[in-house]
């Protein structure tokens, strides 16, 4: 059985008062959850404050990217020990932000999610399609190809660190979430993929998180199909009421 997996992505969003006042506020909130694994990922440079005030609570705490060297002469970039450092649990690798407003490859993100697995972080990999590409009918075409490049390398022992979050690039941020047959259709395709890659087992053990618009209202629509076993939020995850009450709803 899959324990829901349910992550706030914070984007460039929050200011240190505004952070830390969120993270506290979902650590109160969400006290009494046990049955759903609860992550928030803020921005870099609050990382610590939420950290803090996340310290006795069971959210966990993700970041948004990472660079695949180790420490040394990379400027403005961040280290897994970094990470680590200061309590980081997951990151995020290839967002859909990452990937078409900044221009990251598969082949960067395969070695951000490598290095992630080996410096003891668990990567949360993003893959998902254009609008275009929907509409052209090439969805698992591009989501087979992210993910074949982006788990290229990591063997079944490794794998076991990885969630998968399939992200609709034309859901993200747009109110228009995708419908939960949609949904459940691409996530079947993304676990017969794995089991194919690694075996049966496997598949059946990786979470797949959806993401893009997700919110209260179309928490338990989502959640209830079978290979949905969690949500990576955006907006939604950027107010105490709607993040809690989603987490609530699959609690
Ligand atoms: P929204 O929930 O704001 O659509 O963002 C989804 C997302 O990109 C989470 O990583």
């Amino acid at each position: 059985m899959r324990k829901p997996f349910i992550a706030g992505n914070w984007k460039m969003n929050t200011n240190c008062q505004s952070a830390t006042d969120l993270a506290s506020g979902l650590a109160a909130e969400l006290s009494e959850v046990t049955t759903v694994d609860v992550a928030v990922c803020p921005p870099f440079v609050y990382l610590q404050s939420v950290a803090k005030a996340l310290s006795s609570s069971n959210i966990s705490m993700g970041a948004q990217d990472m660079y695949f060297e180790g420490n040394g002469a990379f400027t403005g970039e961040i280290s897994t020990e970094m990470l680590k450092d200061v309590c980081c649990t997951y990151v995020l690798a290839g967002h859909s932000e990452r990937r078409h407003v900044i221009g990251e490859t598969d082949e960067l993100i395969n070695k951000k999610v490598k290095t992630a697995i080996s410096g003891g972080l668990l990567p949360i990999l993003c893959v998902g399609e254009l609008l275009e590409q929907r509409e052209a009918n090439k969805t698992d075409e591009v989501v087979t190809e992210q993910l074949k490049k982006g788990l290229a390398g990591i063997d079944a022992e490794k794998v076991l660190a990885v969630t998968i979050a399939y992200e609709p690039v034309w859901a993200i941020g747009t109110g228009k979430t995708a419908t939960s047959d949609q949904a459940q259709e691409v996530h079947a395709m993304i676990r017969k993929l794995l089991a194919e890659m690694y075996d049966e087992k496997i598949a059946s053990q990786l979470r797949i998180q959806y993401g893009g618009s997700a919110k209260p209202e179309n928490t338990a629509e989502l959640m209830a199909r079978a290979d949905v076993d969690g949500l990576l939020v955006g907006g939604a995850g950027l107010k105490v009421d709607s993040f809690s009450a989603m987490i609530k709803t699959i609690a």
